[in-house]
């Protein structure tokens, strides 16, 4: 795992409430373990959450096995039909953080969909746009003082606004401190409990 990974849930629903559809490159430059590239991907893939588990309901006295079943194998079609072949990137500067990420992609069996940079985001190249940028930058809370946040903020900030003019670009934030250093004016904040801390989905529409 990498440094505060978001569960999965979480993952998911920041996606969907970023809007992006999987017809556009979808890019996180800070992207740790991966989890918000892997819910995208499985967004774009078609893939139904908890298919290949076991739910509490299969134990009711009324549950209609032929309907689940039939239901499970509709999905599984979606699935292998796949629906779009999106670009879905990470950028991650620690060698062994973004080898899990790639082990985690290989396991949800959405590797061929997302590829993963190890490196500096600064030194990341976004693919022709528009597209959709997410992220979860360190906070300097759970992880420690120990970086310059403002700066890589600041340079965030910048990577963003030369390099993704007309994206969309979604950052959760746990620290209102540091996110003034990006420079920009986020277009809507919505707040979001992350394991008990108090963030904020972030929208910036970037001109
Ligand atoms: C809060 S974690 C992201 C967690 C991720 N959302 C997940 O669920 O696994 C932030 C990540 O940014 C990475 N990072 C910090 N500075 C970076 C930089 N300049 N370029 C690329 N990655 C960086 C850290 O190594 C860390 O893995």
């Amino acid at each position: 795992m990498g440094d505060a990974p978001l569960k999965e849930n979480l993952a998911a629903g920041l996606i969907r409430l970023s809007g992006w559809t999987g017809t556009t490159p979808l890019v996180d430059p800070l992207c740790g373990s991966g989890t918000l590239l892997i819910e995208a991907a499985s967004l774009a893939a078609g893939h139904a959450p908890g298919l290949n588990r076991s739910f509490a309901l299969e134990g009711w006295a009324d549950f209609d096995d032929d309907l689940w079943r039939e239901e499970k194998e509709r999905a599984r079609t979606r699935q292998e039909q796949g629906q779009f072949q999106p670009m879905i990137i990470g950028c991650e500067q620690d060698p062994s953080i973004a080898k899990q990420a790639r082990n985690n992609a290989e396991a949800a069996g959405l590797s061929h969909l997302i590829s993963i940079q190890t490196g500096d985001f600064r030194d990341l190249q976004l693919p022709e746009g528009p597209g959709t940028i997410v992220c979860n930058p360190p906070y300097g809370l759970r992880i420690g003082a120990d970086q310059d946040l403002e700066a890589l903020y600041g340079d965030l900030g910048a990577m963003v606004k030369t390099q993704a003019s007309g994206w969309d670009f979604w950052l959760l934030s746990g620290n209102a401190g540091v996110t003034g250093a990006l420079r920009m004016r986020a277009s809507r904040r919505i707040p979001i409990n992350n394991g008990g801390l108090d963030c904020r989905w972030l929208h910036y529409q970037v001109r």
